[in-house]
């Protein structure tokens, strides 16, 4: 049987990258459709990088000392990412704020990751926002991304509860595990052709 067509990707990422590294095992492992195309960084010593090149994935750095404005430099990626027929675009932990430039590009093809269970706590540090709110479960979310922050519709969402024995740190830790499990998850989803957005609502196939 002819194999389908794989969903063609590319990883956003400023960090260490380990949802970007979930994706690629996951990849590897034959569980995702899906071909890691780029991986593009704003940080010239994220260790997102070394991780692509280790699985042999292309990199590019995009520095935005470089571009007079977040529209610039978003018209460079989207560039980039057209010229290698990226279908779809995951920001696994890219520390800036993308432009409709790079959202009318890729309607409805954007997706984030953010360490809370949304709406609550977006914005940075949002592991230790919940903490110190005293919530009893926090979690992680997979959002196609709009123009707000942290504000587009709901893909999946993990809940972790919150440990008296926790502190920020462990929290955080316990999030990221489950990052890792629904960030392909979600991705996997949306290569099988699973994922439908009415209105603000994410429909999902059995
Ligand atoms: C993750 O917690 C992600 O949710 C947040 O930044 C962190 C990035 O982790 N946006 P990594 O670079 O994937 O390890």
């Amino acid at each position: 049987m002819a194999q389908a067509e794989k969903l063609k990707i590319a990883v956003l990422a400023s960090g260490s990258g380990s949802n970007l590294q979930a994706i690629i095992d996951e990849i590897a492992a034959g569980l995702l459709p899906a071909e890691l195309c780029l991986v593009i960084s704003d940080k010239p010593d994220a260790y997102a990088l070394q991780r692509a090149q280790k699985a042999n994935v292309p990199t590019k750095i995009l520095l935005p000392q470089d571009f007079a404005s977040r529209a610039d430099y978003d018209a460079q990626l989207v560039q980039l990412l057209q010229a290698a027929k990226v279908e779809v675009v995951a920001l696994a932990g890219y520390m800036r704020l993308v432009t409709p430039t790079l959202l009318n590009a890729f309607p409805q093809r954007v997706l984030n990751i953010h360490p809370a269970l949304l709406p609550s706590f977006p914005g940075l540090h949002a592991q230790r926002q919940a903490f110190e709110y005293g919530v009893k479960v926090a979690g992680c979310t997979v959002h196609f991304v709009d123009e707000g922050m942290d504000s587009g519709p709901i893909i999946l969402q993990a809940p972790v509860p919150v440990l008296d024995t926790d502190d920020a740190d462990s929290l955080t830790a316990r999030i990221l595990e489950q990052e890792h499990i629904i960030y392909p998850l979600a991705l996997r989803l949306l290569a099988e052709g699973k994922l439908h957005i009415v209105g603000r609502r994410v429909q999902i196939d059995d």
